[in-house]
């Protein structure tokens, strides 16, 4: 099917080259468009009209919509101000303006630098920057930025035309994230086609050949609303399209605890740093800083320069099955109860709170999910302190509980994890850890297992499915036989945390940022314990001892505040469930974020 942008109003920062191009393939589209253009020369010199109404004579003579403007874009309020004045809306905007001012390094001026920075960088900026507000409003938006090979790899004599494409790309990282939550997607091209900034520099039939015809396609795609690309870089010329991404090594760790970091362990290590060889590609921040923070912590805790990594020759699951981890212990009293119970939502507004947050009430007892506590803290020491650089993802998850016993109510546990089987899923590894939870006279009371993928760790020739792996069961799919909601507080994971997983993506906004979150988020296991809770109150009559297994496989993040709603089905003995979240008053939050829980209960 042929695309048409009938609803976009197009804004851009030029007309002859390939601007004109772009501009002349939206309108034939149904793009209303502004044609903008300051008609300077090619250094940035003087202005005009002429170039601009050239544009949209043209396009008004093939019947399509457009208008001029011919501010600069670094003025790119009266940019955006002009579509929306003559079409109500800005859907598009795309980043074409630019001049050269080539001189070898030696020679640039401070003016030749400015300028250059002034037309592609801070113009990028203040146009998309006017357009933004107005595209977060109506929940679309499409943006193009244009860098340049010279960016992207360098090229003599444009120090300063290399900086500032770069520039516009760093930015397209930024806002492809910052605008994901509004439907604001973000590229960059660099485009390679024959126009009067490249004929200086090219033989004119390869001027010929490089037209600029063969880039608008790319654009046009990239910003339709069928598009779900965001945040990439594209090289596009002659017919030809290709992506681009970053590589990294597996690197070396080139320091051990408490000694110096020399030069001489980076020259020891610099095969191993530049080597290429089962190389990842990061996509996020957090990507890279999570990875340093393990690879941190694997030092604190004495792990050596020499430790294997997770590298696809890392993982060597013959060593690592059966691998035992070194036993934790867990010692709780009554208090450690009482807040996991209000870290899950139990609150003195329900009928039977008693029991579950007053020590001395006649039932007093432990919500069985509670059993990932001690469990969860040794699978987290056995895995980090084990395996250097680990990247989790969190999405990804599987935790399997059963419980043999009632869970006593303070005391001392002590938690055996062993690594049951590890298999390659190609774009990662998952690893299987059973932790086995026994009290203080040696009865085993609880069992977990976890299941954690690993990005970034597969391909090692490993099996990929196992018998020893305890699956999610879907649940039938007639609705559900009962259903219950209940609104989070806005500051649970600020109460759930103290219950023992205090990474702060859970209360600090800039390390949620960095995680591509919005805000903070809800713990994925204080949402397991209202789902818990929840079947616990619909079949079980809040009897504890009833609930004898919990299987779950978290999907996307809940906020603090967010509605949960656990819809149940009951076959026999066992609940099937899924929460997901339910919170009408905002309706494209929730749309965007629901959770859901595969149960079984044996
Ligand atoms: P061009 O020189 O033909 O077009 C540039 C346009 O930008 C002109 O219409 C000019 O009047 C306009 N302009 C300059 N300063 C302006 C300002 N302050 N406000 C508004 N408009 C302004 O150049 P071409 O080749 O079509 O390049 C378009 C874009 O593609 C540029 O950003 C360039 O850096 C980039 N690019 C082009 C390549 C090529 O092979 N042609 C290669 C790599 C990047």
């Amino acid at each position: 099917a042929q695309f048409v942008s009938t609803k976009f109003i197009l804004i851009m920062g030029m007309t002859i080259g390939i601007g004109r191009d772009y501009a002349l393939a939206f309108a034939a589209r149904g793009a209303s468009v502004v044609v903008n253009d300051l008609g300077g020369d090619m250094k940035g010199g003087g202005r005009g009209t002429m170039a601009a109404d050239k544009v949209v004579e043209e396009i008004r003579a093939k019947g399509g919509k457009a208008v001029p403007n011919y501010d600069s874009v670094e003025e790119g309020e009266k940019l955006v101000q002009t579509a929306l004045e003559n079409f109500g809306r800005i859907d598009i905007v795309v980043n074409n303006a630019g001049i050269l001012r080539d001189r070898s390094f030696a020679r640039i001026s401070d003016q030749d630098w400015d300028l250059i920075h002034r037309v592609h960088l801070r113009g990028s900026f203040q146009v998309t920057r006017a357009a933004w507000p107005h595209m977060k409003k109506n929940k679309y938006g499409r943006i193009i930025m244009v860098t340049s090979a010279a960016g992207i790899y360098g090229n003599f004599g444009q120090a300063n035309y290399s900086a500032a494409k770069l520039g516009v790309h760093g930015m397209a990282n930024t806002l492809a994230i910052e605008g994901k939550k509004d439907n604001i997607k973000v590229n960059t091209v660099a485009p390679m086609a024959g126009s009067r900034m490249t004929e200086t520099v090219m033989p004119p039939d390869v001027v010929q050949t490089l037209k600029p015809e063969y880039v608008a396609p790319l654009v046009l795609y990239l910003t339709h609303d069928s598009c779900e690309e965001s945040g990439s870089l594209f090289e596009v010329g002659g017919g030809w399209i290709g992506k681009l991404r970053w590589e990294r090594t597996i690197g070396a760790t080139c320091r051990t605890k408490d000694k110096p970091m020399t030069p001489e362990d980076v020259r020891e290590n610099w095969d191993k740093i530049t080597d290429f060889t089962d190389a990842t590609h990061p996509t996020t921040s957090t990507e890279s800083t999570g990875h340093m923070l393990n690879v941190i912590q694997t030092i604190e805790k004495g792990g050596s320069k020499k430790q294997r990594s997770t590298s696809s020759r890392g993982i060597d699951p013959d060593q690592a099955i059966n691998q035992k981890m070194k036993p934790t212990t867990f010692t709780f009293t009554n208090k450690e109860v009482i807040l996991y119970a209000l870290g899950i939502g139990v609150s003195t507004q329900q009928e039977d709170y008693l029991k579950f947050l007053f020590e001395l009430s006649d039932d007093f007892c432990v919500i069985p999910s509670f059993a990932v506590i001690p469990g969860f803290s040794a699978m987290g020491d056995g895995l980090v302190g084990g395996i250097p650089g680990l990247n989790v993802d969190p999405t990804k998850m599987l935790i399997h509980g059963e419980l043999y016993k009632p869970f006593p109510t303070s005391g001392t546990l002590t938690s055996r994890g062993t690594i049951v089987d590890v298999l390659d899923k190609g774009s990662g590894a998952v690893i299987l850890m059973d932790v086995e939870i026994f009290n203080e006279k040696k009865e085993k009371i609880a069992y977990n297992q976890f299941s954690t993928f690993i990005v970034g760790a597969g391909k090692f020739g490993g099996k990929r499915s196992s018998d020893k792996a305890r699956n999610t069961a879907n649940p039938p799919s007639r609705a559900p036989d009962a259903s219950m909601s209940e609104k989070t507080s806005i500051d649970q994971a600020a109460l759930y945390r103290l219950s023992g997983d205090r990474n702060p993506l859970h209360i600090d906004p800039s390390f949620a940022a960095m995680g591509g979150f919005d805000k903070p988020i809800l713990h994925g296991l204080c949402s397991y314990g209202y789902a818990t809770r929840h079947v616990m109150k619909t079949y079980c009559d809040n009897d504890v001892s009833k609930i004898k297994a919990i299987k779950v496989r978290f999907a996307k993040p809940v906020l603090p505040g967010q509605t949960l709603q656990t819809d149940m089905w009951k076959e026999g003995s066992r609940v099937f469930f899924q929460c997901k979240v339910n919170n009408l008053l905002n309706l494209s939050q929730y749309l965007d974020s629901d959770k859901y829980h595969g149960y079984n209960r044996q």
